[in-house]
């Protein structure tokens, strides 16, 4: 597979150690992989989850990426900078068609002004996106493309994580990292050492990440790989719901180490370790790694 020149990115991400005395109590050493420094607009997993799948898009000859996403998705956003970044037209399919009668909200116009053309779809199509006689009305409407789930969490997504994981290799016993569609995760359980242990802090509810991650391993892998599993207990009410114990977590982290948590995705991860490392879930001596993702 050929790969299109990269605009710089900066790989291996950095991996910082972070004193927070909480922790110290505990026994427990963290340190951030700072993923959101890979690039300004392919931050976080998006760089990792795209690279291998622009490669295929370039292979199969198709000059346009299509896409799905909520009206805030960070996966929509990234999409539309990685077209204009390598090349490729693209084409975001949005849930709700009653946005397409309002003012763009910032991440929606990012996506356009990147030149991504946007579809508003009523919920119910939404949610046979996956759907072939859907996927194949699209294709229809907009000319044939390079198709990439929501998230875009694919085989190919997973293999590109796996770098996640071989990066931090054997520098942790335990590595946490926010759970949306499972991709970062499978990828990343699958590149770490024997050994180190992956968890995924679900941030939906509903308790079906764990099935998507398998499913995810078997289609990139042919079946499950590493240690992993999914810590259903942090979604905080479900995806870009808060608690005030969430947003207090938040901001103090903010406060003690300069760094602003994304709320949807890094704050949950970021309090589900706090947490289980106060119920004394890590032994003494554990070093934690967790993953920056955006
Ligand atoms: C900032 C951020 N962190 C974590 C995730 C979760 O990644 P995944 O969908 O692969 O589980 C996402 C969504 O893709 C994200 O945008």
């Amino acid at each position: 597979m050929t790969e299109h020149p990269a605009p710089a990115v900066r790989l291996p991400s950095p991996l910082v150690e972070l004193v927070d005395e909480r922790l110290a109590r505990q026994g427990v050493r963290l340190s951030l992989k700072r993923d959101d420094l890979i690039h300004p607009e392919l931050t976080g997993n998006k760089y990792r989850k795209l690279r291998l799948n622009l490669a295929a898009a370039r292979d199969g000859g198709h000059g346009t990426l299509l896409t799905f996403g909520g009206a805030w998705s960070n996966h929509l956003r990234a999409t539309a900078a990685a077209g204009r970044l390598f090349g490729f037209r693209t084409v975001g399919v949005v849930r709700g068609e009653e946005l397409a009668a309002r003012p763009l909200n910032p991440s929606l116009a990012r996506a356009a002004a990147d030149g991504m053309r946007l579809d508003f779809v009523d919920r119910a199509t939404y949610r046979r996106k996956a759907e072939p006689e859907v996927v194949a009305a699209l294709l229809a409407r907009h000319g044939p493309a390079y198709v990439l789930p929501e998230g875009g969490s694919n085989a190919l997504a997973v293999h590109g994580c796996t770098d996640l994981g071989r990066e931090i290799g054997g520098e942790a016993d335990v590595v946490a990292v926010a759970c949306g569609t499972g991709g970062t995760l499978a990828g990343l359980a699958a590149g770490l050492p024997p050994g180190v242990r992956a968890i995924g802090f679900a941030v939906l509810r509903g308790g079906f990440l764990g099935g998507e991650v398998d499913r995810l391993q078997r289609a990139a892998f042919g079946g499950r790989r590493g240690r992993w599993q999914v810590a259903d207990g942090f979604h905080h009410g479900g995806f870009a719901r808060t608690t005030p114990a969430l947003d207090a977590f938040a901001a103090d982290f903010a406060d003690r180490h300069g760094l602003a948590p994304d709320p949807v995705y890094v704050a949950k991860a970021l309090h589900g370790v706090f947490t289980l490392a106060a119920d004394g879930a890590f032994p003494p001596g554990t070093r934690v790694t967790a993953v920056v993702t955006g």
